[in-house]
Order: structure tokens, then C-alpha cells, then sequence
């Protein structure tokens, strides 16, 4: 294997697709791709107007794209219904007996759903939460693992117009709160409980604990679903199962304007506060389905399996709407990756025939650490296409991933993307661009990327710099829920174009090569947590003074968190201190965002005006003495210290 990667760094080793796949491919090669390309960048609004086409609308848009000093409206005029595009289109063109999810809970007795079913039961869903008072404009928060319920509450919401706002269930109550808080949201959906390795997770607790604080709740929806004992509150709390029980299976889908709001979805960033990214209907939805049609080349015959959550952006756009949008069979996975063994994932391949997997590095890395002997024991010969997401994939992994997942006939996509993208933006075609491992190779039709300097020029071939998008397209967000400014800040205001916050570098073929944030993003395994919200988290605790959270990098999450903190005077510093300040940590934003290693420290490398070097605590945490730039710093002595106390 060693041998194979530097043989790989010499030669930069490029892999072309096998023929049988190109030859049935959407796109076949990289002259299509190319030309196809050119024709969509040299006017995005007819190329987006041109696939428009192949939504149902109920009224065509007047306008295909409106500029308003960077706040985008794409097919204004125009009305749809996203449920209506997902399920009834496809019923009516003949797929009601096909199965539009496939539903594998942790225990492993599966379900499915055709999409003649799907729509009876989201109807009878959309009905029930008609009566509750939810409807166009309204906000639901949505706090459930995978479950189908899930699924199946984000599109009744779509049918309604309502808006969803899906909190990833492995959140803390307090992650849940703040969320509520800020969407205002009077309505919640929530289950009794939910499994995950074998265990029960109490989230109507958290769900009760966190609505403690939230006057706007004013019914919550309860999924049974592990049985266990909980508190159900007189004209507040209803089952689930008993609203949708004398629902008719039919509910009339809402006409929607284009940009009226579709969902929203929290995201960390660099202050403390995760920002609701509003996605709105038509241009998301064209743009999930347009990007799903052709990076999983998408045939009628096709088992797709995304492993992700979707309380995050991947399970939206590409385990729900994506899919739908193109009548495709997805799966949804209740569990975690290594229950009740590592192959878990290679028995769902085998069991369900997958066609496409597509997973992030973290898990990819993970599971090759337990040996070959697991996916080994499962017939994978079903896969034609592989797919990664969330962070750079190393070339080792991305190596196993091709061996011995795909057995070196199926092409990875490594899609580079974000919340507010909405879908992909930077991807391999898999009939059509030939793979380079590590790197996310080309834009997608209609994406135009660049590298930018500091002072806003184009960098050299192979010189990094600021990953910007410089034209709109369909998917992206369209504001920061409850907060404008912010979106203006955050994204447009530095260059006045789209600004992703990512680090990367564009090679001599014109392949994109992601190096990482910029900004205090950390990504642990994939999921996107804020510094601050961890700090503000840690100086939440009786006994700490200050707080600074850095990455570093991580053989199997990519990048973990490392923790400088000071304590307040007359604590102890302690190795119980740290694992109750971890507890705290992971009580309060939730378990992903426990720190793998604390420092306690007497003081930060701060400047003159007192602000908190993070790029010195970045070096100290990995390791290294290129410190860069010291002269501004106060103190040079705290740095030595600091180094010499340095958790291994
Ligand atoms: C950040 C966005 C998009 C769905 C999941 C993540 C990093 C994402 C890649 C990739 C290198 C990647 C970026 C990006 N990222 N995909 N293929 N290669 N980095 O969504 O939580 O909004 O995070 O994930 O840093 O900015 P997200």
C-alpha cells in the first residue's frame, strides 16, 4: 500500500473511468463535459432556464434571476410545489409501485415505501399537522433521528408550504433551544426516544428540557418509537400515531412561489452563534435534483445508499430532495456505522443490491482501520459508483476506498460543498473527468470558481488562496434567517462575491484542490462546529476564566478539537476537571463537540489589544514552531510555556 501512494505522489497518477461506465454515462467524456460547461458559464440564466423545464410547475417564472445588491431571487413569478415535484410528478409518470425509500432501522428488519405509499402517508401527515394550525410560511422544528417519520414530516411540511427546520438529534437540549429560539417556531416534531448503537436516546427529555425556554412551542408531535417511558403533556403533546390515524391520504400540495422559503438549516461559523441558511423552493430544488441527475448518474434501475444524517445538509439535499426529484430508490439508515459490527455498511450493500455509496473520509478512514476482513465478508459487487463528502480526503484513504470498496471499477466523487451551496458545486463527473485522489477536480454546469489573493486578484496556477464562486447559482442560500447583515458580512462583503471561507489551489489541468477553512470552522469527522460555540460552551462552566479551541489533525476525524482554558482562581487543575469539562461540553452543544485534548493554561498568546492568537495556539496543539509573525505579540514567554505543556 505505501508503495502504491508514493508511486501515486510521483507519477500525480490520474484514474480514468472504466468504458462500460462512461459508455452509459449522462456525460460520456471530457469534451462533453467541457462543452457543456462553456455553453452554461457563458449565460447561466438560459442554461438554468433550459433545465428549469424539467420541473412541474404550476406557473411559469416571469424572471429567471434578479440581482438585488447580492440577495439572489432565481424564477420569480413562478409557482411549484417541491412535495408535488418529489412525489406526485412521479406517480404520474408511471413510478407509484416503485420504491422511493428503503428504510433500515439499527435492529435490522427494513421497510419500504413505494412512492404511492410515500405520498398517502406524507399526505395523511400534512393533514394532521393542517389541523394543528401548520401552514404556508409557518415554522416546524424537527427534532428525530432516522427514522421515516422524518422524511416523511420534511415533506408534509413542503406540501403546506411550511417552513422545516431540522436539528440534527444527536444534538445537546441546549443546541436545540437556541435553535428554536431563534426560528420562533410554534410547532415540534420529536419522537420518544431513538436508537443508536444498540442504546436508547432519551430526546423527548432533551426536547422537553429545551422548550423550557421557548414560549413560541406550542405543540409538539411525539413518534413512538422505542417505548420508552416518557412525560406527554395534556393538549400540547400528541402521538404521532394517533393524529394521522383518521387522516384522509390526500392533501392538496400548496402553491409556492419561488422564492417563498423551503427550509432552514443551522450551520456553525466563526462567531458563537450557528446561522440559520435559508434555502427556498425552486432554485434549491432544481439544483438538488439537477446535481443528483448527473454527479450519481442516475439510472432508473439504481439503489442509492448516502450514509449521512439528515439533520445535516447531505441527508437534504441528497438523501430527500435529490433523489425524489429524480425518482430514484434511496436508502435511509437509522444507525451507526459499526453496529452491531464494522461491516454494517458493506451488509447494507449487499443485502439491498446498492448501486451508488456515498459516504464522508472520517467513516471511509474509520472503517478501513478494522481490516479488509469486513467488507470482504459481503458481496459488493452490486456498487458502479462511490461518492465522498464533508472534508479533503486523503490519498491513502481514497485509495482503500477504491480497492477494496470499489474494486477498482467504480469512479469516486469527491463533491466538495456546503449548507449554503445547497448541492455541489465542485465534483468529478464519473463518466467524464478523470480522478485525481484528493481532489475535488471540476465545477459543475453553471459554477463559476476561482482562487483570489488577499487583494482580490485571480492567484497563479498552484498558488492558494480564497475559494470564491463569482456568478449565483439556483442552490445557494439565499440569506441568514432573521439576520441579513450577517449574510452580507459573512459571504459578499470581502470581495463582493460569493465567498466559500475555504482554502484551495487550482493545478495546472484546472483541478480544484480543497486545503481547508480559513476561518474558525473546525470540521471533527465531517460535522462543521464553530470554535466559539465550544468556547462559550467551556466558559459556561463554574470554573473556567477563558477558553480557546483549536484543531488539529486527527488520523481518523480528520481533525479533533484541542482546548486551551484557564481556570478561575482557587481551582485545581485536574484530570477529573478535564473529563468533567468534556462532559459539560458534550451536555451542552452536543457529543460530536467534546474536546479530545485540554490544556490547562496560565495564560494565551495574546496582541497588545488583547486579542487571542488562535494561528500560535494552532501551532502549539500540532506540534509545530513555525509561528509565524511574533512581533506583535504581548508576551513572547506564555508561548514557551505553552509549548512545553503541550498534550501529547
Ligand atoms: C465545509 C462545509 C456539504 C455537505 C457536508 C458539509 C468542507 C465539504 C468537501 C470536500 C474538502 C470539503 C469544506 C466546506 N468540505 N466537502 N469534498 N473536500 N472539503 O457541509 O457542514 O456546511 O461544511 O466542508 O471546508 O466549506 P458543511
Amino acid at each position: 500500500m505505501e508503495d502504491y501512494i508514493k508511486s501515486i505522489m510521483k507519477e500525480a497518477r490520474v484514474f480514468y473511468p472504466p468504458k462500460s461506465f462512461s459508455n452509459k454515462a449522462h456525460i460520456k467524456n471530457i469534451k462533453e463535459y467541457e462543452r457543456l460547461y462553456k455553453q452554461s458559464i457563458k449565460n447561466p440564466e438560459k442554461f438554468w432556464a433550459e433545465q428549469a423545464k424539467q420541473l412541474e410547475w404550476f406557473k411559469k417564472w416571469d424572471t429567471v434571476l434578479r440581482n438585488e445588491k447580492n440577495f439572489f431571487k432565481w424564477f420569480e413569478g413562478g409557482k411549484l410545489n417541491v412535495c408535488y415535484n418529489c412525489l406526485d410528478k412521479n406517480i404520474k409518470s408511471g413510478k407509484k409501485e416503485k420504491i422511493a425509500l428503503i428504510w433500515e432501522p439499527e435492529s435490522g428488519k427494513g421497510k419500504t415505501y413505494t412512492y404511492g405509499q410515500l405520498l398517502k402517508e406524507v399526505c395523511k401527515f400534512a393533514n394532521a399537522l393542517k389541523k394543528k394550525g401548520v401552514k404556508k410560511g409557518k415554522v416546524v422544528q424537527i427534532y428525530l433521528a432516522m427514522i421515516p417519520e422524518l422524511l416523511i414530516s420534511m415533506l408534509a411540511c413542503a406540501r403546506l408550504g411550511a417552513i422545516h427546520s431540522v436539528v440534527f438529534s444527536g444534538f445537546s437540549a441546549d443546541s436545540l433551544k437556541d435553535r428554536i429560539l431563534d426560528s420562533k417556531s410554534e410547532f415540534l416534531i420529536t419522537s420518544d426516544g431513538s436508537f443508536r448503537n444498540g442504546k436508547v436516546c432519551p430526546i423527548k427529555d432533551n426536547a422537553d428540557a429545551a422548550i423550557k425556554a421557548c414560549p413560541s412551542i406550542k405543540s409538539i408531535i411525539v413518534v413512538k418509537r422505542t417505548n420508552n417511558k416518557i412525560k406527554m403533556k395534556k393538549n400540547r403533546d400528541y402521538w404521532f400515531h394517533e393524529l394521522i390515524e383518521n387522516e384522509k391520504d390526500f392533501c392538496k400540495a400548496e402553491h409556492m412561489d419561488s422564492e417563498d422559503p423551503l427550509f432552514i438549516l443551522y450551520t456553525s461559523g466563526s462567531t458563537g452563534k450557528p446561522k440559520g441558511v435559508l434555502h427556498t423552493q425552486a432554485g434549491y430544488l432544481l439544483y438538488a435534483q439537477q446535481t443528483f441527475k448527473y454527479i450519481f448518474d442516475i439510472r432508473d434501475d439504481d439503489i442509492y445508499f448516502c450514509t449521512a444524517d439528515i439533520g445535516w445538509i447531505t441527508g437534504h439535499s441528497y438523501i430527500v430532495y435529490g433523489p425524489l426529484a429524480n425518482s430514484a430508490t434511496t436508502i435511509m439508515y437509522e444507525g451507526a456505522p459499526m453496529y452491531p459490527k464494522p461491516d454494517r455498511f458493506w451488509n447494507i450493500v449487499d443485502k439491498y443490491k446498492v448501486t451508488i455509496f456515498y459516504t464522508a473520509p472520517t467513516a471511509i478512514r474509520a472503517l478501513a482501520k478494522e481490516g479488509d476482513k469486513w467488507p470482504n465478508k459481503s458481496n459488493l459487487s452490486s456498487l458502479r459508483l462511490l461518492g465522498t463528502v464533508g472534508e479533503p480526503i486523503n490519498p491513502e484513504a481514497w485509495l482503500w476506498y477504491y480497492k477494496v470498496i470499489g474494486k477498482e471499477k467504480c469512479p469516486i466523487v469527491d463533491t466538495w460543498w456546503q449548507t449554503e451551496t445547497g448541492g455541489i458545486l465542485i465534483t468529478p463527473l464519473p463518466g467524464a473527468i478523470p480522478l485525481k485522489p484528493g481532489s475535488a477536480t471540476k465545477p459543475f454546469f453553471g459554477i463559476v470558481a476561482d482562487i483570489f489573493k488577499e487583494n482580490g486578484s485571480k492567484a497563479k496556477v498552484n498558488e492558494g488562496g480564497y475559494l470564491v464562486i463569482k456568478k449565483p447559482w439556483p442552490g445557494m442560500l439565499r440569506t441568514v434567517w432573521n439576520n441579513p447583515k450577517k449574510y452580507k458580512k459573512t459571504y459578499f462583503e470581502k470581495f463582493n462575491v460569493y465567498l466559500t471561507g475555504d482554502s484551495a489551489k487550482i493545478d495546472e489541468d484546472g483541478y480544484f484542490w480543497i486545503m481547508g477553512r480559513l476561518d474558525d470552522v473546525i470540521k471533527v469527522s465531517g460535522h462543521r462546529m464553530g470554535t466559539a460555540e465550544i468556547e462559550s460552551s467551556l466558559v459556561s462552566h463554574k470554573s473556567v476564566a477563558e477558553a480557546a479551541v483549536v484543531p488539529f489533525p486527527h488520523k481518523i476525524k480528520g481533525q479533533a478539537i484541542y482546548a486551551f482554558v484557564i481556570l478561575k482562581k482557587g481551582n485545581q487543575k485536574s484530570e477529573s476537571l478535564k473529563e468533567e469539562l468534556k462532559k459539560h461540553v458534550g451536555k451542552t452543544v452536543g457529543p460530536i463537540a467534546k474536546p479530545d485534548k485540554i490544556q490547562f493554561a496560565d495564560d494565551l498568546p495574546k496582541t497588545r489589544s488583547g486579542k487571542i492568537m488562535r494561528r500560535m495556539l494552532k501551532a502549539i496543539a500540532e506540534g509545530s514552531s513555525e509561528f509565524g509573525n511574533v512581533s506583535t505579540l504581548a508576551d513572547p514567554e506564555v508561548i514557551k510555556k505553552l509549548q512545553e505543556e503541550r498534550i501529547l
